[in-house]
């Protein structure tokens, strides 16, 4: 008798969005301003002046006109602005799915993750920097933050609210993953971890000091990895990737970013202006005329041609934003990636010695 296939039609209907480059999601970075002070934080305001909230809800209707479901607040810290409530309200009203990403410092009062949860929120991504309020705190720079941060986990899940936990790798917390895994899975709660600290966006590479050294990396993508997530082998493509696709990942694909000042950016890492938001009709058109829109695609095609040339190269997570900005180079490849694919690599080898000597299907 013949298994029947498969099927996830929500998987389905995302794999055919990312192969016709119709984008579902896109993050709004509503203000840079923030109420805390990470050292590491990628965002560089210009000192432009920031979109009007009137501004802002035009922006929302073209992307809610232009067919996006998952609209994300972020920023900055999007809580920040001083009309995150109406925006946040606005966005559900035109049928979006909202997404919030947070520091978390906010939603340690009870009485505003109610008031969120009133909105419906699809999920709330939240960033942990440690176990301990010491690691958490020497990133952020505000005293009291882990203990608001924690207390947010605690608030979202009683309120019923989807949480993400995130926690970007540094040299702060390299040794306490798993006390942070420890605080989410406490709570029922995904946790993922950022393996790559990426250059400011206006291309000041101090961010990188905070990297843990190569050394850690090897045991990161080794026992560490699968000790924290239970056993799983570490991923050989990009999360923004669609299994099949001939890009690389979802820049100008899967969805698009839009900063404070209404700049259309193919993504939040890579971050070339196609056009001013204020300054359009409609996004359908610049979305399929954009020379920047296309060339960005191409690029991601190419950067998959390119790996595919590495000796590492199916074990790449690489990113053509950090790569431009590292490097010079959208292509570029640039050292934190490498590193992670040896380590990677190494991983896959190690298990399919193992695999020949006990039998079993290599990974
Ligand atoms: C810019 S923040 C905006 C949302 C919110 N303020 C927060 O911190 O979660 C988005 C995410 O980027 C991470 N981040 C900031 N700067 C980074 C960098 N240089 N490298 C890697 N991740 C970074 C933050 O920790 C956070 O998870
Ligand atoms: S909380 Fe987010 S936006 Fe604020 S400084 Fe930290 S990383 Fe940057």
């Amino acid at each position: 008798m013949s298994e029947t296939p498969q099927t996830n039609p929500y998987r389905d209907m995302m794999g055919k969005a990312f192969a016709n480059a119709i984008p579902l999601n896109a993050q709004f970075e509503i203000t840079y301003r923030c109420n805390h002070l990470c050292t590491f934080c990628y965002n560089s305001p210009t000192g432009q002046r920031e979109l009007t909230t009137p501004q802002i809800f035009e922006a929302l209707k073209k992307m809610a006109d232009f067919g996006v479901l998952y609209l994300t607040l972020t920023g900055g810290e999007a809580m920040c602005h001083k009309d995150f409530w109406a925006i946040a309200a606005e966005t559900r009203r035109l049928g979006m799915a909202l997404r919030v990403y947070s520091n978390g410092f906010l939603l340690g009062d009870k009485k505003v993750v109610n008031r969120l949860a009133k909105l419906g929120p699809h999920e709330v991504e939240i960033s942990l920097h440690g176990a301990r309020p010491e690691s958490h705190e020497a990133l952020t720079h505000i005293k009291g933050s882990f203990d608001k941060t924690v207390q947010a986990l605690d608030n979202l899940v009683e309120a019923g609210i989807k949480v993400n936990l995130k926690c970007p790798i540094t040299k702060l917390n390299q040794d306490e993953l798993i006390g942070v895994r420890d605080i989410g899975e406490k709570r029922g709660l995904f946790v993922t971890f950022d393996p790559v600290i990426t250059p400011k966006d206006d291309g000041n590479q101090d961010p990188l000091s905070l990297r843990p050294d190569d050394a850690f990396f090897e045991r990161y993508w080794g026992e560490l990895y699968q000790e924290l997530h239970h056993g799983k082998l570490p991923p050989r493509a990009n999360h923004c990737a669609a299994e099949g696709s001939e890009a690389n990942c979802g820049t100008a694909r899967s969805g698009f970013t839009i900063d404070p000042y209404g700049n259309i950016l193919p993504c939040v890492a890579f971050r070339r202006q196609v056009a001013n938001i204020l300054e359009i009709d409609s996004l359908e058109r610049i979305w399929r005329t954009s020379p920047v829109l296309n060339e960005v695609r191409d690029l991601a095609v190419q950067a998959s041609d390119e790996l595919r040339k590495h000796k590492d190269g199916q074990y790449f997570q690489f990113c053509l934003g950090v790569a431009e900005v590292q490097t010079g180079d959208p292509l570029g490849i640039y050292p934190q990636a490498e590193v992670n694919a040896g380590a990677v690599r190494k991983t896959y080898e190690l298990l399919q010695i193992e695999d020949k000597n006990d039998g079993r299907k290599s990974a």
